[in-house]
């Protein structure tokens, strides 16, 4: 089973219910990039946005928080509409802010940038509703995937799956229907994916190319090069 999660980090901000609504039948979840000037280098948007976009969508609302202090805002997220709220693991307090989240009703993400080593995330497997492996460091869309964090979804699959943890694993950063295929086979089942999609003529299109690009790597897929 596999996810796909356009990321309205590129699409059109004067017109983000339409673009939502153009990927939506194609899509499995919406991604939303929250950014604070202070974690990563960047502003977008904030829970009224998310709050207005709920009135214009029923698709899942997976909200990456890149920010300093997302504990000071996961209720707002929550009664905005969120469905999900990701953590970053290099601000800390990371068993308090998946323990909030958890009790606002939101599936509990926890994020790791590139350069994070694996062990970081490894005391919160079982915390985490979700973990997020990025593949550019954050912060803008449009980078080039790096396939030196390839090892670290691996590893965290091998772990999830051992301990027979349910966690989702989510990848964001570079992905398009050429690398697709190696988050996946790393074990990655949920792709975020903005550029590739809402910078295409037809997003929809492009939703549904990524999708058959990452199911091919299945284990069992076309492509997997298990046989
Ligand atoms: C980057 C964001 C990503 C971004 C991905 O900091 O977290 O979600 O939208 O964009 P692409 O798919 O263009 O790399
Ligand atoms: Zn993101």
């Amino acid at each position: 089973m596999l996810r796909i999660a356009p990321s309205v980090l590129s699409a059109d901000f004067g017109s983000l219910a339409e673009a939502v609504g153009e990927v939506a039948p194609e899509a499995d979840w919406l991604h939303v990039d929250v950014m604070d000037g202070h974690f990563v280098p960047n502003l977008t948007i904030g829970p009224p946005v998310v709050a207005s976009l709920r009135k214009h969508s029923g698709l899942f609302f997976d909200c990456h928080l890149m920010m300093t202090n997302p504990g000071d805002f996961l209720e707002s997220f929550r009664h905005a509409g969120a469905d999900g709220c990701t953590v970053h693991v290099e601000v800390g307090d990371t068993s308090a802010l998946l323990a909030q989240a958890k009790s606002l009703g939101l599936r509990a993400g926890l994020a790791i940038n590139p350069e994070t080593p694996y062990e970081a995330i490894e005391p919160f497997l079982a915390e985490a509703d979700l973990i997020l492996c990025m593949t550019v460091h954050p912060g803008f869309g449009g980078q080039q995937f790096m396939a030196e964090v390839l090892p670290k979804i691996a590893r965290t699959r091998a772990e999830l799956d051992r301990r027979g943890l349910g966690a989702e694993l989510e990848v964001d950063g570079g992905i398009d229907e050429d690398t697709a295929g190696a988050a996946v086979r790393a074990g990655a089942r949920v792709l975020v994916a903005g550029s590739a999609i809402f910078s295409a003529d037809h997003p929809w299109e492009a939703t549904r190319r990524l999708r058959l690009a990452g199911e091919k790597a299945l284990p069992g897929g076309q492509g997997d090069g298990a046989k």
